[in-house]
């Protein structure tokens, strides 16, 4: 049951935790939203300056949380990919030194293999196979996790993340930044079937999904409703919004799971927030006696504690990285393996 100290800075959160095996023991996460707010979406660079101010005091915390003294940490795992360049760098580089410090293993994690660990850490039982629906601002897909760290996609998105298109819908409604939250608040006044709105379907692909219709018709509903700047209906356009992505994703992430006889299913990143996404995949998989699994809304956004259970999963099969693993913006999933030293 290896202890990993990890380290998260992808994209706009600055975190880092200490799990043990699938346990948090100390988790810290400090959000640069409110920054980011001010110009309707991330700034790279604002992004990885603040990572540099604030990494430190984070690792700090989460050490001391932690009550491990450093001898009984086993390794130091952090995100390397996908992300920011700038942002993951300031996480590699504080994870490399602390290797190098405390003569401890580097562990490199893939963002996404973070997320679905998530859900290890909501209920520590759960063992593989499973399907995964993994959504959060950058992507959008349905995961076959056929084994821990064996993954194959079997849907995702042709444009559009999930989260990118509840941000752009809620710039459309005023809303603000991040979208996802807001939209979920203002829909709980609205009514989900006030406009019909397109699903994303894609013909031949079950699995794919596309957002930016549905974004367009939404701009398109904006623009029929309000010809002269009168004020929008934004509950109800919200709400029939929130209402197709919920049902194009639970429909999608239900029907495969049924495909290919697997009896759970599990919801991470950050859109796996959202309270309709939620319950219709709570009671589309009680109607088809799935067990469906959700990581608490804090481990739904980015954290360093699903990083950790990455890592402590990797460190038990020996697979640790070299002190030049390079920082990379993209990385698929299913090539995750190149993160660790070969032959391991
Ligand atoms: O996983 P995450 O924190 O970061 C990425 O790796 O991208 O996901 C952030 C995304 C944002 O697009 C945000 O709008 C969305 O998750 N989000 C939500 C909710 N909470 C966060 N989307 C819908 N409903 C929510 N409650
Ligand atoms: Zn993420």
């Amino acid at each position: 049951m290896p202890t990993i100290l990890a380290i998260e800075s992808s994209c706009d959160e600055t975190a880092a935790a200490v799990v043990c095996d699938r346990h948090i023991l100390s988790n810290v996460v400090s959000s640069q939203i409110a920054t980011h707010a001010l110009y309707g979406g991330v700034v790279p660079e604002i992004a990885a300056r603040q990572h540099v101010e604030t990494i430190n005091l984070a690792i700090a915390q989460a050490h001391r949380e932690s009550g491990k003294t450093w001898a009984e940490i086993d390794g130091i795992a952090v995100t390397t990919a996908p992300g920011l360049i700038g942002a993951l760098m300031v996480g590699v580089t504080a994870a490399k030194t602390l290797a190098m410090l405390h003569k401890k293993p580097l562990i490199a994690v893939h963002h996404l293999e973070g997320h679905i660990c998530s859900a290890l850490l909501a209920d520590p039982t759960l063992e593989p196979p499973f399907l995964c629906l993994l959504v959060s601002g950058g992507h959008s897909s349905i995961i076959l996790v056929k084994d821990y760290t064996d993954y194959q996609v079997m849907g995702k998105t042709r444009d559009d993340a999930a989260g990118e298109a509840f941000d752009k819908v809620a710039r459309l409604l005023g809303l603000g930044y991040p979208g996802g939250p807001a939209i979920d608040k203002i829909a709980i006044a609205g009514n989900p079937k006030a406009y019909k709105l397109p699903q994303g379907r894609i013909a031949d692909f079950p699995y794919d999904s596309s957002f930016s219709g549905l974004k367009t018709a939404v701009l398109r509903l904006t623009q029929k409703l309000s010809p002269n700047g009168e004020p929008l209906p934004i509950a109800d356009i919200a709400a029939s919004f929130q209402e197709a992505v919920a049902a194009a994703l639970s429909t999608r992430t239900i029907k495969c799971a049924i495909a290919h006889n697997l009896s759970t299913i599990v919801a991470v990143g950050g859109v796996a927030a959202n309270s309709v996404l939620r319950s219709r995949l709570v009671s589309m998989a009680a109607d088809h006696d799935l067990r469906a699994v959700f990581p608490p809304l804090s481990l739904c956004t980015d954290n360093a504690a699903m990083i950790g259970c990455a890592g402590a999963i990797h460190l038990a099969r020996g697979e640790t990285s070299p002190m030049s693993i390079a920082t990379r913006s993209r990385l698929n999933l299913e090539d995750c393996q190149s993160l660790y030293r070969q032959g391991a």
